[in-house]
């Protein structure tokens, strides 16, 4: 549970970055039509939650920056009988004035007029131009009168990198009710036939722990399905032989988590799962142990990409020279995206990786990154050895960097092969 006070305080960091007579406006998301005329489950815009922690729609927080000083007003919508018997309860004006500490609380239909106001204050505008509005032509127009825009999102995102200790719980619990529904996931397998009976026991689990939302689609695929990075028809039958490639993770309170496992359909790894599962573990393992605070995130991709491909020459999956072949990127082929990203209200975290003078940003204590290399071969891929063909693997935790060097939030979901083959 995040606190208002620590609202409170992030409103304020962010009203002291803006210059001096300017506005900024940070609206709700909106919701989304699934089709015709029904909608999908409202999601509140990441950086209005940062900064609110207010979870309706048509809602809108504005800060007018004077010359030092600085006031926010929330716009909420008011009750509505009508709307709320089909939607549910509002908060209202009212109410939303006991709960949140800005100076001011409006009805959201007043907020064109509060803002015609506000402009003839200000001389800078700071707005996300890429998020979906009905105020959008409108503010689009106003803009004009001004001196000049600046996008809002980069500075909220730049906040959001490190986590606050409230921040760190709720992922924390994010992680714990993941753990069960991997766990879950390995004991059901053997008895189930389809990828998306899998799916389901996982969105169980979630659920059935109260969790929001999965924090993304879940991927849940068999075999040669795991070398689309980001399978997600999870229709095909599960082959008993196979792999199962599983990446999900759920959203609690906004928070995501995101963990791979790949575990055998039945119980047992084959030599060559086996082999190659070993590698990627390895990787992942010794990537994790070099996290601490000042490291470069590419400092852990480039020594991802020297180990895994070492470990495919050892294997003969790559010919001739590790560093040769490295330098040539033949490894791409079979590990073809990242090390890692940020994580938090977003699964992938849309924070900055480079700092304003396009320099990368180091790890710092309280920033949350996943690890997740793997390895991917495609089943017709006939340079390859036959036992390795078809076979996908990724081993993903969530990693929390600490003044010490880092805590692995999801150490105890399994990923050992005997602890895995023993569940
Ligand atoms: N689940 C998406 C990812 O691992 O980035
Ligand atoms: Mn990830
Ligand atoms: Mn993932």
């Amino acid at each position: 549970m995040i606190e208002e006070s620590e609202y409170v305080k992030r409103r304020e960091k962010l009203a002291k970055s803006l210059r001096s007579n300017s506005i900024a406006i940070i609206l709700s998301a909106s919701a989304k039509i699934r089709s015709n005329d029904t909608e999908y489950p409202f999601r509140q815009d990441s950086n209005f939650y940062y900064l609110t922690g207010f979870k309706e729609d048509n809602a809108a927080l504005v800060i007018v920056r004077a010359k030092k000083a600085y006031e926010s007003y929330l716009f909420v919508q008011e009750k509505d009988k009508e709307q709320e018997l089909w939607h549910g309860k509002r908060l209202g004006v009212k109410r939303a004035k006991k709960c949140f500490h800005v100076d001011a609380l409006f009805g959201s239909s007043e907020f064109e007029s509060k803002i015609e106001k506000f402009f003839t204050k200000s001389h800078y505008l700071y707005y996300d131009f890429k998020g979906e509005s009905k105020h959008q032509d409108f503010l689009q127009k106003k803009a004009k009168e001004l001196l000049a825009l600046y996008d809002i999102a980069p500075f909220i995102e730049r906040m959001r990198l490190v986590k606050s200790p409230a921040e760190i719980e709720l992922i924390k619990k994010a992680l714990q009710i993941t753990k069960e529904a991997h766990h879950r996931a390995i004991q059901k397998s053997p008895a189930l036939a389809f990828e998306y009976e899998l799916q389901a026991e996982i969105e169980y689990a979630f659920k059935k722990r109260g969790a929001y939302s999965d924090a993304y689609t879940s991927i849940v695929a068999c075999g040669n399905g795991a070398n689309t990075l980001h399978y997600i028809a999870n229709d095909k039958k599960l082959r008993k032989d196979a792999l199962i490639l599983i990446d999900a993770g759920c959203e609690y309170e906004y928070y995501a988590s995101d963990i791979t496992r790949t575990i055998p359909v039945s119980k047992k790894f084959t030599k060559a799962q086996r082999e190659l599962y070993s590698l990627v573990l390895d990787v992942e393992k010794e990537i994790i142990s070099m996290i601490k605070p000042d490291i470069l995130r590419s400092k852990l991709q480039s020594r991802a990409e020297e180990l895994l491909c070492q470990g495919l020459v050892n294997l003969g999956i790559l010919k001739g020279e590790a560093k040769e072949l490295l330098r040539k990127k033949k490894h791409k082929k079979y590990y073809p995206h990242g090390i890692g990203h940020w994580m938090g209200l977003d699964v992938h975290d849309a924070c900055p990786y480079k700092d304003a003078a396009g320099k990368e940003i180091s790890l710092q204590d309280g920033m949350v990154l996943t690890i997740e290399p793997g390895i991917y071969i495609d089943k017709n891929d006939t340079s390859v050895p036959k036992r390795y063909r078809g076979i996908g693997i990724r081993i993903e935790d969530d990693i929390l960097v600490t003044c010490s060097g880092h805590e692995n939030l999801s150490a105890d979901i399994v990923k050992e092969i005997k602890d895995i083959e023993m569940l």
